[in-house]
């Protein structure tokens, strides 16, 4: 790999220090990055060793070679992202750096996003020259529709769709990635994909943890724009998306754009919201706030393939137990016999453990009894167990210049769409107890006579 300059807007951030600085750290392991530069932006005084630090002490028995060799390479610029004299004075240190590939990171609250694709521009920052020149955007992209909007556009002013990378980290996932591969390189599951055969489908995404120290971006956020519009969305999208013709990235991207417009708009009365019960008192968010940090939802595809089957989302921090997972229930072929065989279902269970499952019917030995049994795949058992961190995976893609898990801007302004009903008005959330789950939110399902997989 060529040389190459990762320029960190955030370098203070949580972002940085948990996933962005270890995952430079594995590409240099892996050498998969061996010549490189790291320029690091933030507000506040900091000094490199300070930065880097705080990062490798957080990990397992870190390479001492390869942390010297990371403050060795990395320059600290402090400034205002909003303050043009940055700018120049960045463009100063690239030009000692002798220029090379550069990776812009914008790990930075959405707001910034504007200012700094303007200023980079207006340097000439985004020119490729010899060497590629490309932007990756943290996610949520944005604030609302009208905003991604203006974002898009702002940033096809100065730089091409092909240098422009929107995160979803979510995408990078081993599980995640392996659902087109699952569902469209077997011939097992395609045909059965739709509305003939599939009741419903649930995506969860419950956490354990609160909002740690982000109460600032969090709290203007919530759990919509923060999980909903983006993970929630990009999961949905993979597994209702019709077959692209090559498991490619635009192909992939076609489809899942293509899907995800039509998808309804999410209706607030198919919608509960709630908020953990030490929410408000979290440092930083707002007196008498009302975001929910917890959401579930019924929403439709209204194609030919999933006209009636219900989408249930679930999302939320401070719940039970953290639990990513997709869960696939076929239809009930005998409904009406008297000893009734549970109807199959698929789960891909995306983390805390990764495999997939289908749990189908067979009968007992001795008995005319029907059990469910499972099929079952677990990652670990099949695969090493240090597969890369979801960040590792993306940088690795953009520095080979793979768009494929990264978000398109039309796939952004959709999702966006689709949660615009949700947004627009601020509803007292329920109040959960910590670590407890929301029982209002079985009311959503279980009105429709099916339960949330547990
Ligand atoms: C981020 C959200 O995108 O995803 C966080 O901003 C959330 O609020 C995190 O905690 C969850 O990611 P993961 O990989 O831990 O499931």
């Amino acid at each position: 790999m060529p040389n190459t300059t990762f320029v960190i807007f955030g370098i203070s951030s949580d972002l940085s220090k948990i996933k962005l600085l270890p995952a430079i750290y594995h590409l240099i392991k892996d050498k998969k990055v061996t010549k490189f530069s790291i320029v690091g932006m933030a507000s506040s005084e900091y000094t490199v060793d300070f930065l880097i630090d705080s990062f490798a002490k957080e990990m397992d028995n870190p390479d001492n070679n390869i942390i010297n060799k990371m403050k060795k390479n990395m320059v600290y610029l402090r400034g205002d992202f909003e303050d043009p004299e940055v700018y120049v004075s960045l463009k100063n240190i690239l030009q000692i750096l002798k220029r090379k590939n550069i990776l812009y990171y914008l790990a930075t609250l959405p707001i910034y996003f504007k200012p700094i694709t303007f200023n980079l521009k207006k340097n000439k920052l985004n020119k490729e020259k010899k060497n590629w020149v490309r932007i990756v955007f943290e996610k949520p992209f944005g604030n609302d529709l009208q905003n991604a909007k203006e974002l898009n556009k702002c940033i096809g002013g100065g730089f091409k769709e092909k240098q422009v990378f929107r995160i979803d980290h979510y995408l990078g996932k081993e599980l995640v990635q392996n659902i087109s591969i699952l569902r469209f390189t077997n011939i097992l599951l395609e045909p059965l994909w739709g509305r003939n055969n599939i009741d419903h489908v649930q995506i969860i995404l419950n956490e354990e943890v609160g909002i740690g120290k982000r109460a600032k971006f969090y709290d203007k956020y919530g759990v919509t724009k923060d999980i909903i519009q983006n993970h929630a969305l990009q999961l949905l999208a993979l597994i209702a998306m019709k077959k692209p013709w090559v498991l490619q990235s635009e192909y992939l991207r076609n489809e899942k754009h293509r899907v995800l417009k039509y998808v309804q708009n999410i209706s607030p009365k198919n919608c509960i919201f709630g908020q953990y019960a030490s929410y408000k008192n979290e440092k930083g968010v707002k007196e008498g706030t009302k975001t929910a940090t917890f959401a579930a939802m019924k929403l439709f595809i209204n194609n030919d393939r999933w006209k009636g089957v219900p989408f249930y989302i679930k999302a939320g921090k401070k719940l039970k137990k953290k639990e990513v997972l997709i869960y696939i229930q076929f239809k009930n072929r005998y409904k009406n016999n008297k000893k009734q065989p549970q109807p199959n279902y698929l789960v891909i269970t995306v983390q805390p453990s990764k495999g997939f499952y289908m749990v189908v019917n067979i009968k007992e030995p001795r008995t005319n009894e029907i059990k469910e049994v499972k099929m079952n795949f677990v990652h670990e058992d099949a695969f090493d167990v240090n597969t890369p961190e979801a960040y590792e995976t993306l940088f690795d893609n953009v520095l080979n210049g793979d768009q494929s898990v990264f978000v398109r801007s039309d796939e952004i302004e959709e999702s966006w769409r689709i949660i615009e009903d949700i947004t627009k008005e601020e509803k007292d959330p329920l109040i959960y107890r910590d670590n407890t789950d929301l029982k209002e939110a079985n009311y959503l399902i279980e009105k429709d006579g099916r339960k949330w997989f547990r």
